[in-house]
């Protein structure tokens, strides 16, 4: 891939930035950003990581929406953050005006670009940026399961003692407290986790794993988590430049799988160079369609918030 543009250059942005950079997934990385000088600093200052990582990708910043043109991929991290004691969907009202913005300046800058989503309330802000852009669910996607999953797998690891590299999870849901850990898919190395934990242990799993987020902003305080949503664009960028076909879960819109329509969330899909290829429909059982089913209704009920903000 020749060019990405990461809009927001806080620290999600930043460590998303750095990440691409280190594993040049591109030529060029651009950043975006509303905040005077900011952009063009934090660029400065990865540039200057090369000589230790050895990558010849340039990085540039600005708050100049014109740096987009030519990208192939936006990944857009820009939006209030939330406190302490706040929920995703706290933040949608603010953010929602920043996406607006954002799409329409893709849709004028680079409008055969792919669009992977992290701000929040990533859910519901994937579904506002597929309604204004009228793009293609293919190029419009957001980022929370491969996060969630990968925090699965490290309390799997600490609890078991084994190595993370064999340790496969899946979450799925809306990002957030309803999202659906499905230990039934778990495995350690093929090896189904229910082997090695408790029905009890797997379930303080599942709850830490859907609190993941607000435990990190509770102990940082001023900052929500960004080395592993940094990581988790990473991987899901991989999988696109290098057109892999990974399984991985995503924030996808939904066509009819999982008998839900006119909705992003949470689901396994197939990241290729065409983007969001496809999504993959596992069979849940009773209780995880319910979990699903809780977690759609939290999802569509800020959904139904857009309606009200203009
Ligand atoms: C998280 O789960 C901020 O939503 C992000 O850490």
């Amino acid at each position: 891939m020749r060019k990405i543009t990461i809009v927001g250059a806080g620290r999600v942005g930043e460590t998303t930035a750095q990440i691409l950079a280190e594993k040049e997934l591109c030529r060029e990385i651009a950043l975006y950003d509303i905040r005077e000088d900011v952009p063009e600093g934090v660029a400065l200052d990865i540039c200057q990581t090369a000589p230790f990582f050895e990558f010849d990708c340039s990085l540039s910043g600005s708050n100049d929406p014109q740096i987009m043109r030519g990208s192939e991929l936006l990944v857009v991290t820009a939006g209030l953050p939330r406190k302490p004691g706040m929920s995703r969907s706290d933040v949608l009202e603010a953010n929602v005006r920043v996406i607006d913005e954002v799409v329409d300046q893709a849709m004028r800058y680079c409008p055969e670009a792919m669009i992977l989503m992290v701000t929040n309330p990533v859910d519901t802000l994937t579904y506002r940026a597929f309604q204004r852009s009228g793009w293609p669910r293919e190029r419009v996607f957001g980022q929370a399961g491969v996060l969630d999953a990968s925090r699965m797998a490290s309390f799997i690891s600490h609890e078991t003692g084994f190595s993370v590299r064999d340790i496969t999870t899946i979450v799925l849901g809306g990002h957030g407290d309803t999202m659906v850990p499905v230990p039934r898919y778990c495995t350690i190395n093929g090896i189904p986790i229910t082997h090695f934990l408790s029905a009890e242990r797997i379930e303080a799993i599942n709850e830490r794993t859907r609190k993941g987020g607000a435990e990190i902003l509770a102990l940082r305080k001023n900052s929500s988590a960004y080395d592993a949503p940094g990581a988790a664009v990473a991987a899901m960028v991989d999988a696109i430049v290098n057109n892999r076909r990974r399984i991985l879960p995503c924030v996808a819109i939904l066509e009819g799988e999982y008998g839900e329509a006119d909705i992003a969330m949470g689901v396994p899909c197939v990241l290729s160079d065409h983007g969001l290829e496809s999504v993959v429909e596992i069979d849940l059982n009773t209780e995880e369609r319910a979990a699903f089913d809780a977690s759609a209704a939290a999802v569509r009920e800020d959904i139904g918030r857009l309606k009200d903000i203009v």
